[in-house]
């Protein structure tokens, strides 16, 4: 799986060489020369990557940038045979609209809920982990 052409100049110059601490990219959205939007990855194990933060300026929302910079994830973790990738978010039991946008953003793009803890983030923040399965050679890359 390869991301479009226009992700790439999107992401032009994105790939940042500084890793985050986990070992992942981030990547930025560059709109008419100035950063839009933002995506850092974590690699959790050799299976799973993880997308620790993102994030588009309101008045650039709904324009696809969040879509392409999560294609650019994809295309990175397919690239390295990497089947999984999750990320965290607030779940509907302590409901809040922003967030409601927020899930429906992820579930749009292919990611399935895999549970909500009342623990994690505490009782006042619940934590949705969704997930997606990546068309890749490895199959087996769960764990590792
Ligand atoms: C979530 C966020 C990153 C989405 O970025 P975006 O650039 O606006 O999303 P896109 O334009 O690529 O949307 C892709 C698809 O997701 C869905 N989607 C996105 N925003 C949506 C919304 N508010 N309501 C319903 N569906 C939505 C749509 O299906 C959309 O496709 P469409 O516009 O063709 O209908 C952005 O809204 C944001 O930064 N929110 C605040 C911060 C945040 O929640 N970050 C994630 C923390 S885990």
């Amino acid at each position: 799986m390869r991301a479009p052409e226009s992700c790439r100049r999107l992401a032009s110059g994105s790939e940042i060489p500084r890793q985050t601490p986990d070992r992942g990219p981030a990547y930025v959205a560059v709109v008419d020369g100035t950063v839009r939007g933002f995506l850092a990855l974590s690699r959790r194990n050799a299976g799973s990557v993880e997308i620790l933060v993102m994030g588009v300026e309101r008045d650039f929302q709904r324009r696809s940038l969040g879509r392409r910079l999560v294609e650019t994830a994809e295309q990175w973790c397919t690239e390295r045979d990497v089947a999984w990738l999750h990320v965290k978010t607030r779940g509907p039991s302590t409901y809040d609209d922003a967030y409601e946008q927020t899930r429906r953003f992820y579930r749009a793009l292919g990611f399935q809920v895999l549970y909500e803890s009342m623990t994690e983030w505490g009782q006042q923040d619940a934590a949705l982990v969704l997930v997606k399965h990546l068309s890749c050679d490895r199959e087996d890359s769960a764990a590792g």
